[in-house]
């Protein structure tokens, strides 16, 4: 696997642990862990996004769709389909791996890579830093 791939890899499989770790919690944990979830995914796909503006990648518009969409399906769902919403979250995500974050990955490495503004406070923006650097 590329390095670089395989570091926007490491930062999903980051976000599944997280996802594993809410299905064990219940009420105002859960939905504290939960919105928390959300901020971010929010946060990596900002990351994501300042990337591809950097690299003046042509598949951008399509991909911050995708980010656009899976924001906006977590941060309407009813507190009864949170749970659901963690069994599709991995399958979304392993798809949207497989594809856009793959593509942006190819062109990270066509362009030798770019620095971000730190922000290691979180281990997945860490790993996400350590992507583009
Ligand atoms: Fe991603
Ligand atoms: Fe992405």
């Amino acid at each position: 696997m590329d390095h670089e791939i395989a570091l926007f890899a490491e930062v999903h499989d980051i976000l599944l642990v997280q996802v594993r770790d809410l299905l064990g919690m219940q009420g105002e944990r859960f939905n504290a862990g939960m919105a928390q979830l959300v901020e971010d995914l929010a946060e990596d796909f900002r990351l994501e996004e300042e990337l591809m503006t950097a690299l003046d990648y042509r598949g951008r518009d399509r991909h911050v769709a995708e980010h656009t969409e899976l924001l906006g399906s977590l941060r309407s769902l009813a507190p009864s389909e949170a749970r659901a919403a963690l069994t599709w979250l991995p399958i979304w995500f392993q798809q949207h791996l497989a594809n856009e974050d793959t593509e942006l990955a190819h062109a990270l490495q066509a362009k030798g890579g770019r620095r971000h503004p730190e922000d290691a406070a979180r281990p997945v923006s860490g790993a996400l830093e350590e992507a583009v650097r």
